[in-house]
């Protein structure tokens, strides 16, 4: 059953998962060195997704690891438009290595697509994707609900909870 989306964030459990698994994923992953979709933009969408995936009864740590990897082979702040399908593959290598308990192939998969700009009902994939779209703002861009998947992800942009919930998830990196 799915949960309402709360308005607060549990920035202390949440930037506990993210402070932990940083310290495996950074040994093998070089960021783009960039606020947009660098190690800054990696943190919060691995936070947003352990949300999305908290309020959406879904797995929280392979959304986090999702959210971790998604842009990690990004090479420039352009389109760049195979970085999904390169930052999955390398996700195939690490979660298997790193996290063997979780479900590599849907981490993988939702990386892979997570550009395209569709929805999906595929619960691991509309996780990751909602997570990258609430920070679309970053971007220039205003996060259109018809691009979202998850009730929990629709019901922020319609109350004007995006905002709120991207500082609390700063605030939780600041902590990390
Ligand atoms: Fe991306
Ligand atoms: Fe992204």
């Amino acid at each position: 059953m799915k949960n309402e989306p709360a308005l607060t964030f549990r920035s202390s459990r949440l930037a506990a998962r993210l402070a932990a698994l940083e310290v495996e994923l950074l040994a093998f992953i070089t960021p783009y060195p960039s606020d947009l979709h660098g190690l800054p933009h990696l943190r919060e969408v691995s936070l947003l997704a352990g949300f999305l995936a908290d309020a959406e009864g879904q797995d929280v740590e392979r959304a986090m690891v999702a959210g971790f990897l998604h842009d990690c082979e990004r090479r420039d702040d352009g389109a760049d438009p195979r970085h999904g399908e390169r930052s999955a593959t390398k996700a195939c290598l690490l979660a298997p290595r790193l996290f063997p308990y979780l479900d590599a192939a849907a981490i993988a998969r939702a990386i892979k697509l997570h550009a395209g700009g569709i929805t999906t009902q595929d619960d691991p994939d509309a996780v990751l994707w909602d997570a990258d779209r609430l920070t679309l703002v970053r971007l220039g861009y205003r996060v259109d609900p018809r691009r979202l998947s998850t009730s929990c992800a629709k019901r922020l942009v319609k109350v004007g909870a995006v905002d709120v919930l991207r500082e609390h998830a700063a605030a939780a990196v600041q902590g990390v």
